[in-house]
């Protein structure tokens, strides 16, 4: 949500930081701005709509400067216009600015400033902190508090704000130097050779440097070319810790794909590969976590698990809670993180907590995590973004290790998070009844996902076909049943994301209870029919929908045989254990509406008014 570069160095800074916006895009792309500091006064480029616009825009300005900022935005506070997107420059000109998040108390701020002489422009809280920064930086002595007067006035001004940012200031005094902050939105240090960058996510520094500092709540960075200091808010000197980021700038590259939610389907064999390497035990019978922080014993005595996330991850939850009461008899709860924070639901004693997020940024996420920690309770999670917020304030976690997602569909995060929610359910079974043979059997069926994934994948061009004849419809249906209703939610989730058709997942039977009303020869359903105990019950539910002339998807598992013109499409999937067949099964409704979504001409990376990751409530 709102992408972030800031660059100080000997290169010129805004075709960089352009550069770095073009990989954030996915974060939001309502506007783009960039600034740079040069001769003495700042030259702001900005537009609304993507980064090309803006690219187009920056020439026109003859940005030469080697020290700058730039934003992509996702728009809370005013309406998408040229004037409402970053950076802001104060009305004093001194100060410019680039934000992601809220300041909730801006029209307090914005009140006290308009008294005092500065103007506004926007219609944003963005650009009432810059004025505030300048307010600060004009009333504060060179050398304040043994800190620069820049570093000294943001950290005033922010200790007025109430809400989220994360911050890159410029003062027009201050070249080579850029003064950076956050709170409850992620900001990234990169320490380059000769040269300091900033930004909110690593895919927007990787070309430059792997050197990364993940800057915490809290606190303030000072960079320069050269070096470095970080203080908090409060202004103590914080150590820094130097990480090494493990992937590479291609791994972030769309390569020969159309889209990089294409390159990411197809990229789930080797990332379901990655995210399960070295995790099974030595004897084969259990899956194992480096980073759990929990022993065997007190995992043994927990009576609950709470599982808490937003969006595809709460689906991946769902999967999880299936597989973890069925195998591990563990009563499981899965709850949106945004309702849990304010539910105030009664909690038990010997309870665990898991927060499941692909980013480990999203705020409703992390909030959850806090309140649950402020209770006294543990929390694990797992997170694909390593270093994340999230990531680091739980009390352990599991890393899915499938390297930068970087469609705002999620796929490849998605189908991991189901391999290690399975891995996780073997694992606290076998520290329960689960017998060695039985654990070795499913030690055996999740080494086999990613060859299932390859096979399922192979259908793609038959989808692709099925998915010109269905494009032009305006509602659909996804109905599965047990570990398959969270892929139905999922499947309509995606379908919606990305085609802009009305879907809806629900459990097949239930169908009956309501949705049924919508069903007619323009309403399509996608059944899940795999072979089972259930399998008799979901082809009623079917013929219930063609008694109604509503068109039929139906996703198979090898070896069933529906009754002759039932279905009006078949999409065969690999034969597979239970634990398996959620991954296998997401396969071809991730392809459908992918294929829907070009097919209808959508922008399928960068849908409509959504970000890939949100921080902001
Ligand atoms: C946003 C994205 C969704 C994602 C959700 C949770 O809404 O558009 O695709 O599932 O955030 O993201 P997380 O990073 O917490 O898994």
């Amino acid at each position: 949500m709102c992408g972030i570069v800031g660059y100080v160095g000997k290169q010129k800074a805004a075709p960089l930081i352009i550069e770095g916006l073009k990989r954030l895009e996915y974060r939001g792309y309502d506007s783009a701005g960039v600034a740079v500091l040069q001769d003495g006064k700042f030259v702001v480029a900005k537009k609304t709509g993507r980064v090309a616009n803006l690219e187009q825009e920056a020439t026109r300005h003859r940005l030469n400067g080697t020290h700058g900022i730039g934003h992509t935005r996702w728009a809370t506070h005013g309406g998408v216009t040229d004037a409402n997107a970053h950076p802001h420059v104060s009305s004093d000109g001194k100060i410019a600015l680039i934000h992601n998040g809220v300041i909730e108390n801006y029209v307090a701020m914005k009140k006290f400033l308009l008294e005092k002489g500065y103007t506004f422009k926007s219609e944003t809280d963005t650009e009432v902190l810059c004025n505030l920064i300048a307010y600060h930086y004009a009333k504060e002595p060179a050398g304040a508090n043994g800190d620069s007067r820049f570093v000294e006035s943001v950290r005033k001004s922010l200790r007025h704000a109430e809400g989220t940012y994360g911050i890159v200031v410029m003062a027009i005094d201050a070249p080579g130097e850029l003064v950076t902050a956050r709170k409850g939105s992620p900001l990234i240090l990169g320490i380059g050779d000769g040269e300091s960058l900033v930004a909110s996510d690593v895919s927007a520094l990787i070309s430059r440097t792997q050197n990364v500092v993940y800057l915490k709540d809290g606190e303030i960075a000072h960079l320069r070319e050269q070096n470095f200091s970080i203080t908090t808010l409060s202004s103590g000197a914080v150590s820094p810790v130097v990480d090494k980021v493990t992937w590479s700038i291609k791994d972030a590259e769309r390569g020969d794909h159309a889209h990089f939610m294409e390159k990411e389907i197809f990229e789930q064999p080797v990332a379901l590969e990655n995210a399960m390497r070295g995790r099974f035990s030595e004897d084969g019978s259990t899956a194992n976590f480096g980073g759990l922080n929990i022993t065997a014993n007190e995992l043994r005595s927990i009576d609950r698990l709470v599982f808490l996330a937003c969006g595809t991850a709460l689906h991946a939850c769902m999967v999880t809670e299936h597989l973890i009461e069925r195998f591990a008899r563990i009563p499981v709860e899965c709850d949106y993180a945004s309702e849990f924070r304010y539910r105030n639901s009664p909690l038990f004693h010997n309870t665990l907590f898991f927060a499941m997020s692909q980013s480990g940024e999203t705020i409703d996420t992390l909030a959850a995590v806090r309140e649950a920690k402020r209770k006294g309770y543990k929390v694990l999670a797992i997170n694909n973004v390593v270093g994340s917020t999230i990531a680091r304030e739980a009390d352990g976690g599991i890393y899915q290790h499938v390297g930068p997602e970087v469609g705002v569909a999620s796929t490849k995060a998605f189908t991991s998070q189901l391999l290690i929610g399975a891995m996780l359910a073997l694992y606290l079974a076998r520290l329960r009844d689960m017998s060695f043979s039985d654990g070795t059997q499913l030690v055996q069926a999740l080494k086999a996902a990613p060859d299932l994934v390859r096979t399922a994948l192979k259908e793609a061009p038959r989808i692709r076909e099925i998915a010109k004849r269905y494009a032009h419809y305006t509602d659909m249906l996804f109905l599965g049943r047990l570990s398959l209703f969270p892929i139905a939610l999922e499947g309509a989730l995606k379908l919606k994301e990305i085609s802009y058709i009305h879907a809806e997942g629900y459990p097949a039977a239930e169908m009956k209870h309501g949705p049924i009303a919508l069903i007619s020869e323009k309403c399509p359903s996608v059944f899940f029919v795999p072979k089972g105990e259930m399998l008799n019950k979901i082809v009623s539910s079917m013929q219930e929908i063609k008694a109604r002339k509503g068109p039929i998807i139906a996703v198979v598992t090898d070896g069933v045989e529906l009754p002759p013109a039932l279905a009006d499409e078949v999409i065969t999937i690999p034969d597979c254990h239970e634990a398996v067949l959620p991954i296998v099964a997401s396969i071809p409704v991730q392809l459908l509406s992918y294929y829907i979504a070009v097919e209808r001409g959508c922008d399928v990376d960068k849908p409509r008014n959504l970000a890939k990751s949100v921080t902001v409530e």
